[in-house]
């Protein structure tokens, strides 16, 4: 009986088809659901609170500016990585940021970790004017953000729209918005996007590898 069956199927392009788009879909749900729930079990470990103001229109600046086209923000498990860069990445450190940041284009170094390297004024100029740093370098010059303004109204709708996402804002955070834009430029925001990569996250990245072997150089 089922080989008739099998036969009527087989012969039937149409019904194969069919069947095979049926049983492809069942697969990749069972793949691809299992990663969805994982994705919403990662919360943000004490002590990592949603962007500030300043550094929330910083990141957007990034993103804005294709900085994520040369650089990643995702150290890896791997011992030249954490001895470049420091501590490996963990999927904590990123419920935040949306979209992640991670990728994998290295034209430039890893930032995850970049926050505090230098100092304020060493990123100003550099991202001015990157040659006037690092002589080699290739990156692009982003003047414009030096004298460019914030938008205090955009950086308040951002909030509320992350807010409703579940990122923990209270009313008081959206209402202290203009204090914290106050006179500041988008080369402010990105400077301080920059100098906190990877600066909050640290310990509790370090706290949560605890036991993990090949982490730390
Ligand atoms: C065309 C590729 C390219 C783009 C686009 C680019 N960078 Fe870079 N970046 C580099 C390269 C190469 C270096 C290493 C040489 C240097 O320090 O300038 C670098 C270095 C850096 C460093 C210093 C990292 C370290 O650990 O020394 C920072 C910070 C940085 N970039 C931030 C940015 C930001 C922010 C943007 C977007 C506004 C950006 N980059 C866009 C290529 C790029």
């Amino acid at each position: 009986m089922a080989y008739k069956h099998f036969e009527m199927i087989e012969k039937n392009a149409g019904l194969l088809g069919v069947l095979i788009a049926i049983m492809v879909s069942l697969g990749g749900l069972a793949e691809i659901t299992p990663l969805f729930m994982q994705a919403h079990a990662v919360k943000a470990p004490p002590g990592v609170k949603p962007y500030d103001p300043l550094r929330l229109i910083g990141k957007d600046i990034y993103v804005r500016e294709g900085c994520y086209l040369c650089h990643s923000q995702m150290i890896r498990t791997l011992r030249a990585e954490t001895q470049r860069y420091g501590h490996f990445s963990t999927a904590e450190e990123s419920v935040y940021d949306r979209p992640f940041q991670w990728g994998s284009k290295r034209t430039g170094p890893d930032l995850a970790r970049v926050g505090g390297k230098y100092s304020d004024e060493w990123q100003r100029l550099h991202l001015l004017s990157p040659r006037k740093v690092v002589p080699v370098s290739n990156m692009p010059d982003y003047p414009w953000l030096e004298h460019a303004k914030l938008d205090v109204a955009d950086v308040q709708a951002r909030m509320r729209t992350l807010r409703r996402l579940g990122d923990p804002y209270t009313d008081a955070d959206i209402a202290a918005v203009p204090e914290a834009l106050e006179g500041k430029t988008e080369l402010d925001a990105l400077v301080a996007y920059l100098q906190g990569l990877g600066i909050r996250n640290e310990p509790t990245a370090q706290a949560s590898a605890q036991g993990a072997s090949g982490g730390q150089p």
